[in-house]
């Protein structure tokens, strides 16, 4: 038997546009992702036998029937045409529901895991970013198939996605931001959040193509460089969100008037984060946060560099 343990990363958008809905019934987004340290812990066992996959959780309820994370096994071993079970032991953390992508990203680390110890079984080396066993390409479209987020957490760090989500560009490093993370204790249905969203409220398609989304994304990802675009950060889902779970729109007041350069809904939410330059401040800030919401965790921002030296040890 083989085994692997890895951290299945929690992203915030930094931004989040809906530009619309498309024919697919998807809607098309414009977003940067950034991961952050906030993780689940994801043990991916692989051992001879008959195809199987068992799933046992720990940790913070998850709701549902169907576990991303027992269909990204699936789906590794179908693809993969191997006869063998996978056990997946998962300690969840990030809050379900909280836009902060715990399910796509525990898919994402059983993908890699699966392939990881897949591409070790048979002797064949397995260090690069997306794998040797299946093409990148391959495992690019796998991954879209679990979900729209899921592809991101293949890469880590900061990325620009596009799409409905799938379509995604590393960006360059940032230097490391402290992040405060509010929760109120219900979560969000992703399909519920979209479906809420208001025809007007969406940021109109004349908006894009392209070129002009260049300049938001810039936008987006220099936000939490500079502080004056922090508080331009714009969440098509707030309107909505904020209107159903009015303390979040109050937390997010408090986490700018605490010095948080950049603070938004995360996702669809129900999480809403700041980032701040300073430890001492962020720290302050979920001090004044605490006893509002369910959760108010600390956090910092993960690069790919870090993301991806758990497949090198
Ligand atoms: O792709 P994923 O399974 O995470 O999406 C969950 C649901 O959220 C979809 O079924 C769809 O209703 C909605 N969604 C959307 N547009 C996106 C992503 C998700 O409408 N870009």
């Amino acid at each position: 038997m083989k085994r692997i343990t890895l951290k299945a990363y929690a992203k915030i958008n930094l931004g989040l546009a809906v530009l619309g809905r498309r024919r697919d019934g998807y809607h098309e987004l414009r977003t940067v992702f950034q991961t952050i340290s906030l993780a689940d812990r994801v043990e991916v066992r692989l051992s001879p036998g008959s195809r199987a996959v068992h799933l046992e959780t720990t940790g913070l309820a998850i709701p549902g029937e169907r576990n991303l994370a027992a269909a990204a096994a699936e789906a590794a071993l179908e693809e993969l045409g191997l006869r063998a079970k996978v056990t997946v032991l998962l300690d969840k953390r990030i809050p379900p529901g909280s836009g902060l992508g715990g399910a796509s990203s525990d898919a994402a680390a059983v993908l890699r895991g699966v392939l990881w110890l897949a591409g070790r079984a048979s002797g064949r080396t397995f260090g690069g970013t997306l794998g040797r066993t299946l093409p990148g390409e391959r495992l690019l479209r796998l991954a879209a198939k679990l979900g729209s987020d899921v592809p991101f957490f293949l890469y880590g760090g900061r990325a620009i996605g596009l799409g409905r989500g799938e379509e995604v560009y590393p960006l360059p490093e940032e230097p490391r931001r402290h992040c405060v993370l509010f929760f109120p204790g219900k979560g969000m249905d992703t399909a519920e959040a979209f479906r809420s969203l208001r025809r007007p409220r969406l940021t109109p398609q004349t908006a894009g193509p392209t070129i002009g989304w260049i300049d938001r994304i810039n936008l987006f990802s220099s936000a939490v460089s500079r502080s004056a675009e922090g508080a331009r950060l714009e969440n098509d889902f707030e309107p909505s969100v904020f209107r159903k779970f009015p303390e979040l729109a109050q937390a997010k007041k408090i986490l700018r008037r605490a010095g948080a350069e950049a603070a938004s809904l995360s996702g669809s939410g129900t999480a809403v984060y700041g980032l701040f330059r300073d430890s001492a401040k962020a720290r302050r800030a979920a001090q004044q946060l605490r006893g509002r919401g369910e959760q108010v965790l600390l956090a910092r921002t993960v690069s790919r560099r870090e993301f991806e030296a758990q497949f090198r040890a």
